[in-house]
């Protein structure tokens, strides 16, 4: 091992390695840039909902009016959870984290599915749908349920973001407040080969199931080096408390080598376009809401990371200020995560499907060979 990385020229995490080919998303990690399908993310976050983005994804082209309608009226006749999805969710719902919930939930969905094994791309597409509707709706109701509330049953007339903030909170969003979640779930729907999606797409390969894949997904996302971040940042902002505090915070935690939660990325090495964008709805929504404590102490942390270390903010680091302002409590940071990133899951499960080979890396094995084996009586 030279400096942690395998001697054969082999780089720790796949780091830098290309593991596939794929349309769907281009992640420029020296430009900063970031394309869905071709579309710069700062077109989609603008113009776009996250129905449409998710139908983008999808389906590989941006939908005309019609076919728009056709989809969003789709996904929102799927909102609705089987009573037995509901039933594990009361059982779960006190003893586990909503990420752990949400993981159960969206396994036991393939009982509700008599198609499971269905493979064809109707049945996957089908599947990956009713995933993306569903999501949210599992973990709204894990909320309610966990805080012994009443659940408050989808909307059918309010769009994907609206109706979530709806289901959790029982109060229809304003327009702002559906405008700020649904370009936030544009900005985290998809990011090319991340851990939780390749490890998406490796369940696929080996032609396993939708609902398996997307529970993978769910599994490798809730890490904090992964998508467990979004909630530890606003954690680390509670922990500081006052920008003064700030400077302490962080040369403290280098001094130990703790991370910066939501600070640096593996492929960009310039700012996170989908923080860039995140911050300034992060600034408006903090300035809207006269609470600019949690944003003013983001900022400064922003500063004092890249003096310290070159490194920038990710997308997880002003998502959480965003949240707080709309009122979602804490513990949905990552699952919020996930209500977004299943499309781009489902997307790319689709495209491995589509033009499969088994996933299969090699290792660079470092361990004894030919021990002379020894019967266990005569081991010491
Ligand atoms: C997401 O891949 C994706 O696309 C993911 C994602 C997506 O959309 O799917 O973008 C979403 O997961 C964003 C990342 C969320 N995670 C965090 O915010 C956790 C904190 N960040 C780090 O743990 C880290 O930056 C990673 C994991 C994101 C990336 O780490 P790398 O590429 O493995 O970098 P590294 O660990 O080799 O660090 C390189 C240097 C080291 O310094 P030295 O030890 O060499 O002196 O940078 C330092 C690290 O110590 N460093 C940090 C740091 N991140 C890197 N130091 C303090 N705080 C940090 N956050």
């Amino acid at each position: 091992m030279v400096n942690g990385k395998l001697s054969a020229g082999f780089k720790k995490g796949l780091e830098d390695v290309i593991a596939g080919e794929s349309k769907i998303c281009k992640v420029d990690g020296k430009r900063g840039r970031l394309y869905y399908r071709g579309y710069s993310i700062e077109d989609l976050s603008t113009n776009c909902t996250f129905e449409e983005v998710t139908y983008l994804l999808l389906e590989g082209k941006l939908p005309n009016r019609k076919e728009l309608a056709r989809f969003t009226k789709e996904l929102s006749s799927m909102r609705n959870l089987p009573k037995y999805v509901v039933e594990i969710l009361e059982e779960v719902a006190h003893r586990t984290t909503p990420m752990e919930a949400l993981r159960t939930a969206v396994s036991s969905l393939a009982g509700g599915d008599k198609d499971v094994e269905g493979i064809t791309t109707d049945y996957h597409l089908a599947q990956g749908k009713s995933m993306v509707a569903k999501f949210a709706t599992i973990v709204a109701y894990y909320h309610r349920i966990n805080n012994k509330m009443e659940i408050v049953k989808p909307d059918p007339s309010l769009g994907h973001a609206a109706n979530f903030l709806y289901m959790v909170t029982g109060k229809r969003p304003s327009e702002i407040e559906a405008m700020a979640m649904d370009q936030d779930l544009v900005l985290h729907a998809e990011h090319s080969f991340n851990a939780s999606t390749f490890a998406a797409r490796i369940t696929v390969s080996t032609l396993s199931d939708m609902y398996s894949a997307m529970t993978t997904g769910i599994g490798v996302l809730k890490g904090p080096l992964h998508g467990g971040a979004s909630e530890a940042v606003m954690r680390q902002l509670q922990a500081i408390g006052s920008v003064e505090k700030v400077e302490p915070y962080v040369k403290d935690a280098l001094s130990k080598h703790r991370r910066m939660m939501g600070i640096g990325h593996r492929v960009y090495k310039v700012y996170d376009p989908r923080a860039r964008i995140l911050k300034k709805t992060a600034e408006r929504f903090s300035k809207a809401t006269g609470d600019m404590k949690w944003y003013n102490i983001a900022d400064k942390i922003e500063r004092v990371m890249f003096r310290e270390k070159k490194l920038y903010p990710n997308v997880d680091f002003f998502s959480s200020i965003i949240y707080n302002g709309l009122g979602l409590p804490l513990e949905l940071d990552s699952p919020i995560f996930a209500i977004s990133r299943v499309s781009g899951w489902s997307a790319h499960a689709l495209e491995q499907y589509g033009d499969n080979r088994l996933i299969r890396p090699l290792d660079y094995y470092t361990g004894p060979i030919d021990l002379k084996f020894i019967p266990i009586d005569e081991r010491k």
